[in-house]
């Protein structure tokens, strides 16, 4: 595309007022890495190079970017109904689009509340674990079970749950009676896994120390991610999820699945809750339910949950909780139309399909200098590179640089690791393509 052809190509001269969020912004304005336009597994810098999206944006374009349905129901939607009241009024959509979530989830988690973030979404989801308990007459049932290297999101909450360590440090006390399981990532006994590892079921036991140290009375609810993804791609070892559902129901506590980044057939299904035949008691979903085009996140709840909620005078309201944006009309309708193509295109399947072939093609770097662990799992792979002597997460932050300007690769760092996780509608060729461009970054910055 010829530059300075569109709005989109005309690089801004000025960068300084712009504060980027979990980005070294003084490197990235003296060096900035700007994205004009994007199609399907491409994106477009201002002066035309094509980039290869090797991370499906932040792991939410899971159709592939500006794709026409989801474009042309967006324009549509925006001349039909900008906006509607999301309390005490609604509009089709918001219906629809909660059926057709629902129906995607497993068993009886047929209830859907609507936001605009994953952050939001877990917020949603723990304050609905704590009014639950509370209106059922258990209102001593306050405390928050996370895990360490868990992400959820930058609320209070989310930090409170999560376990990355600076994205809590700087931030105070976070929210009090909050505990953490353990990681379930152990290099020694889980280096170059495809999949589940083998090791560290056991690690879900853990549950029942944290039980026996504050009594299951005063415990709300439990919150992990099926697959960790932010923090640097750790599936979950085979048989964890299974146990940790066993001891909250052995101790009436609530199973949240932070599925924001596993919802939507990153690993193959529609929930990873399906993957694993786990069925928990609430699924946090956000990014892929809109293909990354319009900021959407959601609670799925199980009906015992929301039935609760149902009681009192009618007039009153049930769950004093919602957001301006809920359900907004836009999101609606990128929702729908995103659901229809995943559908449509069978996208979750060929994840599934794909994923021997991902795996493999990832195991390929083993041996590569630097290279410590290779993890895959879906449409998902990580690859931990060993630091720099003078400078931790040094040699992972130039890859992504490295790959993005001399590769024309996307790739997403965290700590020490590269993150890889294409838009489903990536072929096998580009599958090649990208683990070609990331072994000739490892060995550029070797
Ligand atoms: C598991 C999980 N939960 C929550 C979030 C937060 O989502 P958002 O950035 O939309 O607030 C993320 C984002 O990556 C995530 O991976």
């Amino acid at each position: 595309m010829p530059s300075g052809s569109s709005p989109a190509t005309v690089i801004p001269n000025d960068l300084e007022s712009y504060w980027l969020p979990f980005t070294p912004n003084r490197a990235f304005k003296a060096a900035p890495r700007l994205i004009a336009r994007a199609k399907d597994m491409h994106y477009y810098t201002p002066d035309g190079r094509a980039v290869l999206d090797g991370t499906a944006g932040l792991w939410c374009t899971n159709a592939g970017h500006n794709r026409d349905p989801i474009v042309a129901a967006i324009r549509a939607q925006a001349a039909e109904l900008d906006y509607a009241p999301a309390f005490q009024f609604a509009h089709p959509k918001a219906f629809e689009l909660a059926s057709r979530v629902a129906a995607l989830a497993p068993k009886d988690l047929d209830h859907v509340f609507f936001c605009n973030s994953g952050s939001e979404a877990v917020d949603t989801a723990l304050k609905i674990a704590l009014a639950y308990h509370n209106i059922r007459g258990e209102g001593a049932r306050t405390r928050l079970i996370g895990r360490e290297r868990g992400y959820h999101g930058v609320g209070f909450g989310g930090i409170s749950v999560g376990g990355i360590v600076a994205n809590r440090k700087f931030f105070g006390a976070l929210l009090a009676g909050v505990d953490h399981l353990p990681a379930t990532y152990n290099r020694a006994e889980q280096a170059f896994s495809k999949g589940e590892p083998d090791w560290g079921a056991h690690l879900a036991d853990d549950l029942e120390r944290i039980v026996a140290l504050h009594d299951a009375s005063t415990i709300a609810a439990v919150i992990v991610e099926p697959m960790a993804g932010s923090t640097g791609v750790l599936p979950p070892p085979k048989g964890y999820l299974e146990r940790l559902r066993a001891i909250c129901d052995k101790h009436g506590l609530l199973l949240i699945f932070d599925e924001v980044i596993t919802g939507f057939g990153r690993l193959g299904y529609p929930f990873a809750a399906e993957r694993y035949g786990v069925t928990p008691d609430m699924i946090t979903f956000a990014k892929g339910i809109t293909s990354g085009t319009v900021p959407m996140g959601g609670v799925i709840v199980r009906k015992p949950i929301y039935d609760a909620f149902m009681r009192g005078p009618e007039h009153v309201v049930e769950l004093f909780h919602g957001y301006t944006y809920s359900a907004h009309p836009l999101a609606c309708a990128a929702g729908l139309a995103t659901l229809d193509l995943y559908r449509e295109e069978q996208l979750f399947d060929r994840s599934k399909k794909l994923e021997p072939t991902w795996a493999d093609a990832a195991m390929g770097l083993k041996g590569l200098p630097n290279v410590l662990d290779i993890r895959t799992i879906g449409l998902t792979a990580a690859v931990d590179l060993a630091s720099r002597p003078d400078a931790v997460g040094r040699r992972a932050y130039d890859a992504m640089v490295h790959a993005f300007n001399n590769e024309n690769l996307v790739v997403r760092v965290t700590g020490e690791t590269i993150a890889l996780t294409p838009p489903l509608i990536v072929s096998e060729s580009q599958i090649g393509e990208i683990f070609e461009k990331v072994a000739k970054t490892i060995k550029a910055v070797a």
